[in-house]
């Protein structure tokens, strides 16, 4: 064969494969056994490792093998990606159907038709097609700008890396194409299985999963997640002309995106809603996570009226399912004692699955909050859980008692180093400074991401060390050896070396984050920024006195005293020492550090009015400020949220009259989650 006829084959064996990979991704409906399909890959391979001068960008073999990267590069979308607004109750989707017609001057008793979409609970991407091949991947990130995770977004078998052409209407030049990357909920637990058996942190839910797997900065990995797209729609899309989404959705089946089979073509609003219904029905057995339906005005010639706000196109709706709730009982309840030694009771459940993860322990928060719930050992009880919220007790079905269950008491000793407990407030605690358990914890968080992030030293292999006697403190991490980690049980060489290397490069730290890590109390993220932004250096923090801290806008007394009280204690100062004399070096920055890079509540005030369901009061508080936020006691023109649970006080007519953003505790939840989303 001359080089004409090799270069005729590769592009013959590449269009064979495209075709056949069209046939089983989108249409599943393959042509050809599995094997036969991998005869031809591995004869297109051959060619191309013989003739690598011909390989092409769009070749079905090009999907894993790019390099790691050093970091996401920035990408403008041409069509931003908005959001969609959200609905909980059906009342409110007659109201979206009423103000589409109000909005399009139909009369009230006009039929709309809808496509009704399962809302798949992943992470968006957006694919650039250029003549058909696809150039070019990113994540969402703020709406206008998002990372660039080409390769990654390659590696998922159902992304077509050229689009079909075959039995298809032509694409235009250039477009692109929007969807869903998800994980499987089976795939999900596998994951954590082997994150488990590795010592990682597990990932929360799948969604995280699939957030994490695609912001990996090396493809390889990405790879080996299984990961699946759905497509729903288009970003910009240049010159093509479509007469409504149903037509969309099969336009991009027939080019290879395959858009999620669950979609309907509804008329009328009561019909949706049905459907609505019909797939919350179908939640539990579908493989994948889904969180609601969106419903979409099916005829584009009606988007360009209805038009969008600034944050939600006004032609579509999502319509979330219910939280799940599900039924168990508790077995026992334990306690947990934390890094700053509070006591915190958790029920230990027997399993039950719940929104696609098996749920075996749930927060009980703090010993009042048993008393007002008046659960007890050994009752059936109602879980409930919201998005990425860990599990949380509804109520306890006090009619399912049967005599056997026992009241609990918080014990008077710390269950972990028997020092008798103190109580501030709600919350009991553990005094004592050495308590193994305060100690773990500590040096989980000093080593945790937005700390040193030592990526490969989860909470386990932590626990595993201490045991073994080779760290006792935080500044201990970094004396470990080589030697001391291969003699350890489930430490290879290779691991070993990884962790030393990864602690070695984790030595340089920026100030916001080494001030975080020390873990101090009160000293979340947020508040470890603007002392990093306040402070030119660590000696000067810790020479401040509590009238000095106070002075800085956002810190109060509390935060001051334990700031104050940290660095005025031998044993830290001996700590920072030991840290030093390892080598570690504090980066300071020129720039104030950005902390609305880390989270999405980072830097924002947050009053919540009316009773949550999901959560406390002070838990949403508490979560606020893991985040980075700040709850207020009171609505000023400085509250940035006001979260507006059932029968909300007058805050929220203060709030509207002073035009301030009112969230839905939907609306909030989604929020904290979405830093996951987003990346
Ligand atoms: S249409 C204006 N359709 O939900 C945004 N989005 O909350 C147009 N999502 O960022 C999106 N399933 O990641 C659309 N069938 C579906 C969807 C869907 C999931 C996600 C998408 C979007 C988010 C908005």
């Amino acid at each position: 064969m001359n080089e004409t006829d090799i270069q005729l084959k590769m592009k013959k064996l590449r269009e064979t494969i495209h075709y056949h990979n069209h046939r089983y991704y989108v249409l599943d409906d393959p042509l050809i056994p599995d094997a036969d399909y991998d005869t031809l890959f591995r004869e297109l391979k051959g060619l191309e490792d013989q003739y690598p001068q011909f390989v092409t960008a769009d070749s079905p073999t090009r999907r894993v093998g790019a390099e790691p990267l050093p970091e996401f590069q920035k990408v403008t979308h041409r069509a931003p990606m908005l959001s969609i607004e959200d609905a909980h109750q059906v009342e409110e989707v007659y109201e979206f159907d009423q103000r589409v017609k109000r909005l399009l001057d139909l009369p009230v008793e006009a039929v709309i038709d809808y496509c009704v979409e399962p809302k798949m609970d992943g992470v968006s991407a957006s694919l650039t097609f250029e003549k058909g091949i696809l150039i070019q991947g990113s994540t969402r990130g703020n709406g206008s700008v998002g990372e660039e995770i080409t390769s990654n977004l390659k590696t998922i078998t159902m992304i077509p890396l050229k689009l079909n052409t075959v039995e298809a209407p032509p694409f235009p030049d250039l477009f692109e194409a929007r969807g869903e990357v998800f994980i499987s909920k089976e795939d999900f637990f596998m994951i954590n299985q082997e994150r488990e058996a590795a010592g990682a942190a597990l990932f929360a839910n799948p969604r995280n999963a699939a957030a994490g797997s695609i912001r990996q900065l090396d493809p390889k990995i990405t790879a080996r997640r299984k990961l699946m797209i759905y497509f729903y729609g288009p970003g910009y899309y240049g010159a093509w002309t479509f007469k409504n989404q149903v037509e969309i959705l099969d336009t991009f089946r027939a080019w290879g995106l395959k858009p999620n089979p669950l979609t309907k073509l509804c008329r009328g609003i009561d019909e949706a809603i049905a459907y609505h219904h019909h797939i919350e029905s179908e939640r539990e057995t579908t493989p994948y996570e889904m969180d609601g339906v969106v419903i979409k005005v099916n005829d584009s010639s009606l988007w360009a009226q209805l038009g969008s706000t600034t944050r939600n196109p006004r032609w579509m709706l999502a319509y979330k399912f219910k939280a799940q709730e599900a039924q168990t009982i508790i077995k026992s309840i334990t306690v947990q004692v934390g890094r700053t030694g509070s006591l915190t009771p958790v029920a230990i459940l027997e399993p039950v699955p719940l929104a696609g993860v098996m749920v075996q322990r749930a927060t009980l928060h703090n010993e009042d909050e048993i008393c007002r719930k008046d659960i007890r050992e050994g009752d059936w009880v109602i879980v409930h859980r919201a998005g990425d919220v860990i599990p949380g007790i509804v109520r306890s079905l006090s009619e399912k008692r049967t005599g056997q269950e026992k009241r609990f008491t918080m014990p008077s000793e710390c269950p972990v180093c028997s020092e008798p407990v103190v109580k501030e407030g709600a919350v009991h605690r553990c005094p004592n400074h050495d308590c193994l358990a305060k100690n773990t914890e500590r040096i989980i968080h000093f080593v945790a991401l937005n700390a040193f992030n030592i990526d490969s030293m989860g909470a386990k292999i932590v626990q595993q060390l201490i045991a073994a006697g080779l760290i006792h403190d935080i500044a201990d991490v970094f004396y470990l050896t080589f030697e001391q980690l291969v003699q350890l049980p489930r430490f290879a060489e290779k691991s070993a070396r990884n962790l030393i290397s990864s602690i070695a490069d984790s030595r340089k730290i920026p100030f916001h984050r080494f001030i975080f890590a020390l873990g101090i109390r009160n000293v979340g993220l947020h508040v470890a920024s603007i002392l990093a932004r306040e402070f030119p250096e660590l000696e000067a923090l810790q020479k401040a006195s509590a009238d000095d801290l106070v002075s800085i806008h956002e810190i109060g007394p509390e935060i001051a005293n334990s700031v104050v009280e940290f660095f005025q204690a031998d044993r830290n100062a001996a700590v920072l020492d030991k840290l030093f004399a390892a080598g570690v070096t504090i980066k300071y920055e020129t720039e104030p550090p950005l902390t609305t890079q880390i989270s999405a509540l980072a830097g924002k005030s947050f009053l919540f009015t009316g009773e949550l369901e999901a959560f406390t009061r002070s838990r949403a508080q508490e979560l606020v400020s893991s985040k980075g936020g700040k709850a207020a006691t009171s609505v000023t023109k400085k509250t940035d949220y006001v979260v507006v649970g059932k029968n909300p006080g007058s805050k929220i007519n203060k709030a509207r009259k002073l035009g301030l953003i009112i969230l839905t505790e939907q609306e909030f939840i989604d929020l904290l989650a979405e830093k996951e989303k987003e990346i």
